[in-house]
């Protein structure tokens, strides 16, 4: 039996700023952001979405497929917690009618914890293969205004279905892991944005991809060349060539820079265009791959490098089933994507700075997304969600 991601699917806000737009606003070259860090477009949440709404809609194609009595589990990882005690899943669990029998826990650690989401899903598969798990990774990446990880923010949210025989990538078990007490990238209780040591994080993600791959190697039958494609950890699309070629070097492959760029190129698109959604980025660049590759990639198989800062790292490799491309949902999302709204800079100031009510009052939030799902008010500390 094998087990793996039976469906995928994710959601991101209807609304971007264009770094162009930024760059402008900065006296910046656009290249910077375009070329430099590979980055075009990033979404910005309405004032009504947030992670519980983005992972519901992300969700909702799975469960009206696979039925909500099929998950036993659903696991949700997230580094943008709107509580400290209550697992965001909860709520999660309502809006989508899931089963009184359907256990639901937070999984936190940076943009990791989606990996870790899956390899336990995986695990509660192998133990009980009649029963579904539901992984969902939900973000927004926020830094503050006029640093350089400002042009890195995004939002977005993917759901995967995780089954026994699953139909679209089954995850080999063999996994390679690094994990450091590092001050690269962290966010305090107290504070709604990252503070980041942006070159030391790239330092220490490459370092971490040596030291999980080394692992792997250790573990894995599979060598460089079994792998064909490499879905990586994607804080900006130009950190994944860098972490590509840096794998390449290591392994001493003889490639050119065409065979290195089409080997990670296709896991790209739809990041540039969304950026940072934290745990969930990793994933959407896996959408993005079985969506957009223009090979059929059945029976390849896949590395991939999951990086959360602080660190966790882990390499591990998956199959692509035969037949996945009829149980993607490719047209939804290229629709959503193109149906998006371009901000001005006011408006993103706007978004940004919306505010978070935190007197305990009653606040109604202006009916903004066009989702499914969405954040009606906040009312005496409590987050009301409702169904459109
Ligand atoms: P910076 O320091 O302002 O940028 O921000 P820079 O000056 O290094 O320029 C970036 C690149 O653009 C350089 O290329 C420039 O040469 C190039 P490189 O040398 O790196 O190859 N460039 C241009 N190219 C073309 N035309 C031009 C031009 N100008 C410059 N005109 C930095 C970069 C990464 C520091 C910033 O974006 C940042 O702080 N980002 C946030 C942190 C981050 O994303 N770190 C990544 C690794 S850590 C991670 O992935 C975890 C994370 O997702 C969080 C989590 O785990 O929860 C962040």
């Amino acid at each position: 039996m094998s087990v793996g991601i039976d469906e995928i699917s994710f959601y991101t806000s209807s609304y971007y700023f264009d770094l162009r737009t930024l760059a402008e606003i900065q006296e910046t070259d656009p290249d910077k952001y375009y070329v430099g860090i590979g980055q075009e477009k990033m979404g910005m949440a309405a004032p009504d979405e947030d992670i519980v709404t983005m992972a519901a809609n992300a969700a909702l194609p799975l469960i009206e497929n696979a039925g909500s009595d099929a998950v036993g589990t659903l696991l949700f990882a997230t580094e943008t917690g709107i509580d400290q005690s209550k697992a965001a899943g909860v709520y999660v669990h309502r809006l989508l009618g899931l089963g009184a029998n359907c256990r639901v826990v937070e999984l936190k650690q940076a943009c990791y914890s989606a990996t870790a989401a899956l390899q336990m899903a995986c695990a509660l598969v192998a133990r009980q293969p009649q029963r579904k798990v539901l992984v969902i990774a939900s973000d927004v990446a926020r830094y503050d205004l006029n640093t350089p990880g400002e042009a890195t923010q995004g939002c977005g949210a993917v759901a995967m279905m995780i089954s026994a025989n699953p139909r679209l990538v089954s995850i080999d078990p063999e996994v390679g892991n690094y994990t450091e007490d590092v001050m690269d990238f962290w966010r305090p209780n107290y504070r709604t944005t990252a503070l980041v040591d942006g070159k030391y994080s790239t330092k220490i993600y490459l370092k971490s991809l040596k030291k999980a791959w080394e692992n792997f190697s250790e573990v894995s039958p599979l060598s460089f060349g079994d792998l064909s494609r490499f879905c990586y950890h994607l804080p900006f699309s130009r950190m994944a060539q860098k972490a590509h070629q840096h794998l390449v070097k290591m392994n001493k492959v003889v490639m050119t820079p065409e065979q290195v760029e089409e080997q990670i190129e296709p896991t790209l698109s739809y990041n540039r265009i969304i950026g940072n959604s934290y745990t969930a980025s990793m994933y959407i660049g896996l959408c993005s791959l079985l969506e957009t590759c223009q090979d059929n990639l059945a029976d390849q198989r896949i590395g991939f490098f999951s990086y959360g800062s602080g660190s966790v790292a882990e390499f591990y490799s998956g199959r692509v089933v035969p037949g996945y491309e009829q149980h993607l949902h490719t047209a939804k999302h290229r629709e959503m994507l193109d149906n998006r709204q371009s901000l001005s800079y006011d408006e993103y100031l706007n978004l940004y700075r919306y505010p978070n009510p935190t007197d305990g009052g009653e606040h109604e939030l202006p009916h903004v997304t066009p989702g499914r799902f969405r954040l009606a008010a906040i009312t005496h500390h409590k987050r009301e969600y409702v169904t459109c």
